[in-house]
């Protein structure tokens, strides 16, 4: 078939950097894009340094060629790959992962740096991109400059962009070069007139097969969602301004299947009055059909997004418009800037100057300004509608803890989640995209169209204990609850089959007994009823002194270690709480080392391998 052939011509990374004169090959591990763009980034500037760079998917190339490197002149391969979860490398990362732990490569006369993306508040911070640095060098490859370390909860643009600025001067010295100062202001895309296409050629939202909304068709995944009608939408806060809404997804006849602990992805889309406010800035016509295609022939990625489509539907469906742009962005938008004062003030966010990066990090960061709000302050800029679609990020999909058994509702999968609303410094009002989609999103009357979104589950580790039997302490404040709602809906439907089951312990937290106690009756039936042991309940907020789960925690270390120490139980942490599953994991390391009669790294060596049993799990997200 002809992706086959395009798979075979791709796989070859050296062939390709030969061919078209080539020494520098930037590989990124990428699930959200983040890395992606940065790869992009550093391949484009090595036109500055007479060293032409291209991106490349480690999952399309064969990384057994990295041997090869060394046949090209002053070549070198630049890593920019993130760190999820518990640790764990990206899909498109995890081959060349598995490759380079069993393998033993004869990598010397390899050059490489690599570049990390994580967040701190993870235990296992950016372990991926730490293990290839020295891995590399283990396989005798030369180290041109220090791994880069980024984190994602403080400023990752930041480190990047300091980091990128050192490896450059490594660069140089390493291979006795010097800046060109040909700045590559070069375009990856360019634009195709699409006047002339017919309308079923043209996208309106589908995430990869032209009209798949329309016609749906199984197997649902990432790349075909389900278009799910919504069953059930309701508020779960008693009182308050904030609100939790309950939403059941229905699956009926779609042949999808989850298990509990899985989470299901969204599909949202931008509001219509954000698209539209940038279509009015940019005097443009959002019906106008366009198409970016990839100036790099031999890319395997042609376009940056579904093409053709009009600048409506990218802006809506394909485009982030609402996160805080990064510096690449203010780079390219300063020769749109007609006004000299709006130009500065681009040129100094730009640079990596302390000033600059002092004027990023409050006028974007901190004033949290999106595209369409530098657009407004900035009156004077108006870029090329096509050049702003290429720049701006992909929209991407959300993701939410199942909160439902598919033994009790395999017809629907149900989440708990919070709608996200928040006004920012320059006083303007953020709305979470996907949350505020949803709460759109209300079942209606038969006669009338239900409103769809489309979904697809993605399968997590979080899972219970094989055996019914087996003990469990559960931790999840907040939404937190998420998960466990569907592991006691599992566990209550197997005690009411008859079978054994075993001692289930529910930390939950909030801020209020009145106000954000989530699922309090469904919670108070699985106690009465006896499948939920004991419920500790920690309300933040209903006192002066905040009480917190990780209090009641630290109050119950015999119980805890009763489950984990002498039943060998298992233990899962759930929720968005910041630095809740790091406290949380200190108190556990804590009451081993006091019950277990153990010193620190014998308590942490006892943690680390419950990890590694899957004893203790996490499901967080900050
Ligand atoms: P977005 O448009 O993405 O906006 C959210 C962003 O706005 C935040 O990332 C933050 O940068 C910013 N922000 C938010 N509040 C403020 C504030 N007060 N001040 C300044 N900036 C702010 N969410 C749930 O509700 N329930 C779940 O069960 C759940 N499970 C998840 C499981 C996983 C594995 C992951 C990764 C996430 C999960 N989330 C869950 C989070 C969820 O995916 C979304 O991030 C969340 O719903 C917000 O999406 P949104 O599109 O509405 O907001
Ligand atoms: P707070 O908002 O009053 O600080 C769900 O979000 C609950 O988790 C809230 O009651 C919140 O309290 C609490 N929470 C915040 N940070 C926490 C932490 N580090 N550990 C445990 N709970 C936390």
């Amino acid at each position: 078939s002809l992706s086959s052939i395009e798979q075979t011509s791709n796989s070859s990374f050296i062939k390709k950097l030969k061919s078209t004169g080539r020494s520098l090959v930037v590989f990124y591990g990428s699930q959200t894009g983040t890395a992606e763009e940065f790869a992009g980034r550093i391949a484009k500037e090595g036109a500055r340094y007479k060293m032409k760079g291209m991106v490349a998917d480690p999952e399309e190339c064969d990384m057994a060629d990295l041997v090869e490197m060394k046949e090209i002149q002053k070549s070198m391969a630049i890593f920019c790959v993130a760190t999820y979860g518990e640790g764990d490398p990206t899909d498109n990362a995890m081959d060349f992962y598995e490759w380079l732990q069993n393998g033993d490569a004869d990598l010397e006369g390899l050059n490489y740096a690599v570049f990390g993306l994580g967040n701190k508040t993870y235990e296992h911070y950016n372990e991926i991109a730490i293990y290839i640095d020295q891995r590399l060098e283990e396989l005798g490859a030369t180290r041109v400059h220090e791994i880069g370390l980024g984190d994602d909860d403080a400023n990752i643009e930041d480190d990047f962009v300091s980091w990128k600025e050192k490896l450059w001067e490594s660069v140089c010295s390493h291979y006795g070069i010097e800046e060109t100062g040909e700045e590559s202001n070069i375009r990856q895309y360019k634009l195709v007139d699409c006047s002339e296409i017919l309308p079923e050629r043209i996208f309106s939202g589908e995430i990869s097969r032209l009209k798949s909304y329309e016609n749906q068709r199984f197997p649902f995944d990432v790349k075909n969602p389900y278009l799910s009608k919504i069953a059930v939408n309701r508020e779960l806060h008693k009182s308050g301004d904030r609100s939790c809404m309950h939403i059941e997804f229905d699956i009926d006849g779609s042949k999808m299947r989850y298990d509990t602990g899985d989470h299901v992805a969204v599909y949202p889309k931008n509001s219509s009055e954000l698209v539209e406010k940038i279509g009015e800035l940019l005097n443009a016509d959002l019906d106008t059909v366009f198409s970016l295609l990839n100036t790099d022939e031999e890319s395997s990625k042609k376009h940056p997004f579904p093409c053709p489509c009009t600048y409506r539907t990218a802006l809506t469906y394909y485009l982030d418009i609402t996160s805080n742009p990064r510096t690449h962005i203010m780079k390219e938008l300063i020769e749109y800037a007609s006004d000299p004062k709006d130009q500065e003030k681009l040129k100094l966010m730009a640079s990596s100057t302390p000033e600059g990066k002092k004027e990023f990090h409050d006028w974007i960061l901190r004033d949290n300004r999106n595209i369409v709000h530098i657009l407004e302050d900035l009156p004077s800029v108006k870029p090329d509608l096509d050049h702003l679609c290429e720049l701006l990020p992909r929209l991407q999909c959300r993701y939410y803890s199942i909160s439902s058994s598919p033994k009790v509702y395999p017809k629907s999968i149900h989440i708990t989640a919070v709608l996200v609303n928040y006004t920012t410094p320059t006083n303007r009002v953020n709305k979470g995209v996907a949350t505020n989609l949803l709460a759109q999103l209300k079942p209606t009357n038969d006669e009338l169209p239900q409103p769809t979104i489309p979904i697809y589950i993605r399968r997590s580790q979080f899972r219970l204990p094989p055996k019914s039997q087996t003990p469990i302490i559960m931790i999840g404040p907040g939404t937190g609850l998420a998960p466990f709602r569907g592991f006691i809906q599992e566990r209550d439907y197997a005690r009411k089959e008859g079978r054994e089951i075993g001692e289930m312990v529910l930390y939950f937290g909030c801020r209020k007994k009145d106000e954000d106690f989530i699922y309090e009756n469904e919670l108070q039936e699985y106690v009465a009823n006896g499948t939920l042991t004991k419920l500790h309940l920690a309300f933040s907020r209903d006192q002066p002194e905040k009480i917190y789960v990780t209090h009641l925690l630290e109050q119950n270390a015999d119980e805890l270690w009763n489950i984990i120490g002498e039943k060998n139980g298992h233990l899962y942490v759930c929720g968005d709480a910041r630095s809740m599953a790091k406290d949380v994991h200190n108190i556990i390391v804590k009451v081993v080392m006091e019950k277990g009669q153990m010193t620190n790294s014998q308590a942490l060596n006892y943690v680390k391998k419950m990890e590694q049993q899957k004893r203790y799990s996490a499901d967080v997200w900050s």
